[in-house]
């Protein structure tokens, strides 16, 4: 049985370690942080993810994974070893692989057997080929190292099911060996029909950073469409539905909005550019400086409106009652959190802020303490003048807007995720707003047509549409031009 140890145990490389575990290997997570490493060999995970924690104390328990600090005893270990190091912007948006470098130099001289290191991290393309060349001036005499990448694509708050079940496995490889390799690993995943696509080392590193530039790509281009949409009283819900019909384009990542933020898709967009800028091929990737722009203008135009909102209230020390604070549901990071970003830009402006959130109130405390952080939704909407709601957790769905009307001081809630359904904060009496999306009363048709006799009319108290709670658009404009002149 081929033994397996994970070097960095964040985020990707506890669940990588729990993982491999799970697919029958005896692993070693290796981490230089030893609080970190102990929290994880009592079987404790110290961040916020569906499912790891049961799978990962499961196999703490039953021995077949164990942490440590120890590379030294990694490298007597292990036949593959994994790095799943972070590599964290540096300047100018470019990766900072310094954590690559040194997982390396603590290891590779250590190495007593032929081996494999496989890469996980995401990284610049043509990273691997650097690494190559310094494993071989690292590796003792008569060891033979193969390098080999194989990047992630698990998205938090789904990570154990993206790991077990990887919607394609991409392995860069420069041998046949680590390709076997490989395919012993992942052979369950295989098995169960993950498709596999062997490249060479730069493809891989590139699959995995064109993925993430895609799919922001795709989150800024309708959230472009949501601010024609403003202006010209379309609906960006439906037409992200309409588009998303066509199986070419798909309605996934097709929700506008707050936009995207994390520890992926902001920093490996702001990498791509730099790379492809060392590259001299700035021009090629210059539209995705126009993606970040878009991502970016989201969260200023949140701030506006909201600023504007509370100004007019005339209240000295207006109050914001903001519901999410992770960059995004089912998950405790706040790394380039969309939510936390606008809670600090409104905190800065002068204004009271107040978050609830279900899973990251302690890392968004430990970023922004300026804020006030409660218990409940509820209590984050105590007295606030106006209420955003920028993460979009399932359990805000729920929430009793009539409840909350009686909590908030003012009435104006702006759906920057949208996805509430304004019907029932409408009926609440709230002012219900979002960005690019019509918000109206849902009404019963109107009965412009004679029906037979013997079908009694009831008069229909529904049928006049509530004002439109984003500025009134050209389409309810229209409407109330075609009422009147019916
Ligand atoms: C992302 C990729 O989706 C993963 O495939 C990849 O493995 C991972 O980065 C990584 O590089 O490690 P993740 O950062 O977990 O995963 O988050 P996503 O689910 O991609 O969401 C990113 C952001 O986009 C969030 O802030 C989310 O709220 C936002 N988003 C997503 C939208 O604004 N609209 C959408 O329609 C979808």
């Amino acid at each position: 049985m081929l033994r397996i140890s994970v070097i960095g145990t964040g985020y990707l490389g506890a669940t990588h370690a729990a993982g491999m575990a799970e697919l029958g290997f005896e692993v070693l997570g290796v981490d230089n942080d030893p609080a970190k490493a102990a929290a994880l060999a009592a079987g404790r995970v110290p961040f916020h993810e569906p499912e790891l924690p049961e799978l990962l104390a499961g196999h703490v328990h039953s021995g077949r994974l164990r942490f440590g600090t120890s590379l030294v005893e990694a490298a007597r270990f292990a036949d593959i070893h994994f790095l799943c190091v972070g590599t964290p912007p540096g300047r100018n948006g470019a990766a900072d692989l310094s954590q690559l470098y040194s997982a390396l130099e603590g290891l590779v001289p250590h190495l007593t057997r032929n081996c494999l290191i496989v890469g996980k991290s995401t990284v610049p393309v043509g990273t691997a080929e650097a690494l190559t060349a310094r494993i071989a001036e690292l590796a003792p005499q008569g060891i033979s190292v193969d390098l080999a990448w194989n990047p992630e694509f698990l998205r938090e708050g789904h990570a154990v099911f993206d790991t077990l079940h990887p919607n394609r496995l991409v392995f860069g490889v420069t041998t046949p060996d680590a390709e076997w390799a490989l395919r012993q690993v992942y052979s369950t995943p295989i098995a169960d029909g993950s498709p596999v696509v062997v490249t060479n080392l730069p493809t891989a590193e590139l699959i995995k950073v064109s993925a993430n530039a895609f799919l922001a790509t795709k989150i800024s281009f309708i959230n472009a469409m949501a601010e024609l949409c403003e202006l010209t009283g379309a609906d960006v819900t439906l037409l992200a539905d309409a588009l998303g019909h066509d199986d070419r384009i798909g309605r996934k990542f097709l929700g506008a909005g707050l936009g995207y933020g994390g520890g992926c898709l902001p920093k490996d967009i702001r990498a791509l550019i730099a790379r492809a800028g060392e590259l001299g091929a700035g021009e090629a990737v210059e539209f995705l400086r126009d993606v970040d722009t878009v991502n970016q203008r989201r969260r200023e135009r949140v701030v506006r409106d909201t600023l504007n909102l509370v100004r007019a209230t005339g209240n000295a020390r207006p109050r914001v009652g903001i519901l999410g604070a992770a960059f995004k549901p089912l998950s405790d990071d706040v790394r380039d959190s969309p939510a936390l970003d606008v809670a600090k830009r409104l905190h800065s402006a002068g204004v009271e802020v107040s978050v609830y959130d279900p899973a990251a109130t302690n890392p968004a405390r430990a970023v922004a303490p300026q804020l006030i952080y409660t218990a409940t939704a509820a209590a984050a909407l105590h007295e606030a003048d106006v209420v955003l709601h920028l993460t979009e957790w399932s359990e805000f769905r729920d929430l009793d807007p009539v409840f909350l009307r009686t909590v908030a001081r003012g009435g104006v809630i702006i759906d920057a995720r949208n996805t509430l359904d304004p019907e029932p904060w409408l009926a609440a009496g709230w002012d219900f707003r979002a960005f690019g999306r019509l918000v109206e009363r849902r009404t019963t048709p109107s009965l412009a047509f004679p029906l037979p006799d013997s079908v009694p009319v009831q008069p229909n108290p529904a049928s006049e549409p509530a004002r439109a709670l984003v500025t009134p658009s050209p389409l309810t404009r229209l409407r109330s031009r075609v009422r009147r002149t019916a």
